[in-house]
């Protein structure tokens, strides 16, 4: 049975922190008890300290981590409001998500975007990055646009940590949306992803590099999107503190070939 990755992004959710532990405590409960699935929940930064360090290995082949939202690429120093890459090492955070299209509207350019999954690597921890059209044109101009943003986003890369990330596929206008992408669609795309990523990289590492499906997953649609849209795990946003459903997500998706 393969490894699936789930992300949960609560995004700036919950607001207080009896809540954000009711929700861990529940996810991870679930978390444990799956074979085959590796669950990873980025709560905002202000609760991620009641949470790290953990990196507990439950049943077979799932273990649960803790990621960050976001992150600063210098290590230290005058940057008020940030917070650096060693710092999540040191609470033992395995993941931190990068680039994501609400940071990306906020005006975080694929530059920025490229030094903050570099300083990431450099300290150990694997970025999720973020990439996703913004819109569809019947030209299919937005793959050339989709192509340019992943080039730009890992241009700082050494080939030889391609490896060490994953790839978070969002089409943006299926964020926060009524509906997710089809899953014949997710596949082609997942495709084409996972092509530009390994002309980047020496072939090999290209290939498995993971690829996730984010935007508008729930409960009931992530099963087919897991097995006809061939992606390698999902980055799920409300769901993941809609905390019944994310649990029903988890038991869905973890027995699935
Ligand atoms: P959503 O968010 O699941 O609420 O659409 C996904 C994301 O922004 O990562």
């Amino acid at each position: 049975m393969k490894r699936k990755i789930i992300v949960g992004n609560w995004k700036m959710n919950p607001t207080s922190l009896a809540e954000a532990q009711n929700i861990f405590k529940k996810v991870k409960a679930t978390a444990l008890k799956l074979k085959s699935t590796h669950v990873i929940m980025c709560p905002p930064f202000v609760f991620i300290g009641k949470f790290a360090p953990m990196k507990t290995t439950g049943k077979a082949k799932s273990t649960i981590g803790i990621g960050a939202q976001d992150v600063f690429y210098e290590a230290q120093g005058a940057f008020t409001g940030n917070v650096s890459p060693p710092m999540l090492k040191s609470l033992g955070l395995s993941h931190v998500i990068i680039g994501h299209s609400e940071r990306r509207a906020a005006g975080e350019t694929d530059e920025v975007v490229s030094k903050k999954v570099l300083a990431t690597l450099e300290a150990g921890i694997h970025p999720i990055v973020c990439v996703g059209e913004v819109t569809r044109d019947p030209q299919g101009m937005y793959l050339e646009t989709l192509r340019n943003q992943i080039k730009a986003s890992l241009s700082k890369v050494p080939k030889k940590l391609f490896n060490q990330i994953i790839i978070a596929y969002e089409p943006v206008w299926a964020i926060g949306a009524k509906e997710a992408m089809d899953p014949a669609t997710i596949e082609e795309m997942t495709i084409f992803v996972k092509k530009v990523v390994s002309d980047m990289s020496d072939h090999e590492n290209g290939i498995s590099t993971p690829v996730l499906y984010g935007g508008s997953i729930n409960f009931r649609n992530a099963p087919d999107i897991m097995t006809r849209g061939k992606v390698d795990g999902l980055l799920v946003g409300r769901e993941s503190v809609n905390t019944p459903g994310f649990v029903e997500l988890l038991k869905a998706v973890d027995p699935l070939k």
